[in-house]
């Protein structure tokens, strides 16, 4: 497949934009647009971006607009619009703005885009997807949250830099919700095919699982006003790679389960098969009992989110 015709971020933030550089510059999209409330914002990352086609050899069409119909016939929708988190700002604060932000670009979504494959970025992310979820009324397998890729590339940098392995060589999983719930499973975790238990001690894993949970607020501590977005950006185009060019890569995603690992209608991490179709199915790896224990613990913590979400009516 030579890739899809229009593709869409929503939110024309840092990692928006980044995600979207990626996808203008490998071509795997005839049109790309970025829509933001910031009137201006998307429109100059579009121009700006447009500008170095020449350079960079590609012919994407780029464009911007604040106007939420120009998603029109989108066949992928990128959604990373919504606040970070302020200092001071509670959870469940971010939860009602963002709640509020995810509701109306759902409606717009579900109006202008009805047969688009949404890829959600938005914090908390797991939550916010299932709210896009419900509010669009798509099946799960068109509505698909990025975290899992994020956190599992974190992983695999942290075991490449104890054994000096090519990044790329670290194969792992990281499943359940994206937060310090996450489960990394050791089991699947391996170097050039070999085991990670055989390469590290069980206080380095330990160690490395522990910097993957907090990976997030490491960068946020660094940057102090902002939070990752090159990795994040690059977990975003793996995923939209593999549904534009029907690659069925597997995948850690937050997917809408209904039965798998014995958990119900949630959205939490979990390995899926991406396709042009969407998630084309959700594999259920066999993982330790802690470990399944861990991943049911972490989809209760989206359903309390749920359980807010419905108090505040927004479900
Ligand atoms: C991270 C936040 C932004 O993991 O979710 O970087």
């Amino acid at each position: 497949m030579s890739g899809v015709h229009k593709i869409s971020m929503i939110g024309a933030g840092n990692v928006g934009a980044t995600a979207g550089q990626k996808i203008a510059e490998r071509d795997i999209t005839d049109e790309l647009v970025f829509v933001d409330v910031v009137d201006g914002l998307p429109q100059g990352r579009a121009l700006d971006m447009m500008e170095s086609a020449p350079v960079e050899g590609f012919n994407t069409k780029i464009s911007g607009s604040s106007d939420f119909s120009a998603i029109a016939g989108s066949e992928i929708i990128v959604v990373t619009a919504g606040l970070a988190r302020k200092p001071g700002m509670t959870r469940s604060d971010l939860l009602d703005k963002n709640a509020a932000i995810i509701s109306s670009v759902s409606e717009s979504i579900r109006k202008h885009a009805p047969d688009s494959i949404v890829v959600v970025v938005t914090n908390p992310m797991d939550i916010m997807t299932y709210l896009l979820f419900r509010k669009t009324g798509f099946p799960g397998s068109r509505v698909i949250g990025m975290a899992g890729v994020l956190d599992t590339s974190r992983f695999r940098t942290f075991v490449s830099m104890a054994t000096n392995a090519y990044p790329s060589q670290v194969s792992a999983f990281v499943l359940g919700g994206h937060g310090p719930s996450m489960v990394p499973v050791i089991s699947s975790s391996s170097v050039g095919g070999v085991p990670l238990t055989r390469l590290l001690d069980m206080e380095k894993i330990e160690e490395i699982v522990k910097r993957t949970r907090m990976g997030g607020d490491e960068i946020v501590n660094f940057l102090k006003t902002g939070s990752a977005f090159y990795a994040p950006a690059s977990s975003i185009y793996e995923m939209v790679q593999s549904i534009a060019l029907d690659e069925k890569r597997i995948l850690p995603c937050s997917a809408h389960i209904d039965g798998e690992y014995g958990i119900s209608d949630i959205y939490t991490g979990v390995p899926v098969v991406l396709g042009r179709k969407g998630v084309e199915k959700i594999i259920e790896l066999s993982i330790t009992e802690e470990e399944t224990e861990s991943l049911r613990k972490s989809a209760e913590n989206v359903r309390i989110d749920v359980q807010l979400l419905t108090e505040h009516k927004f479900l």
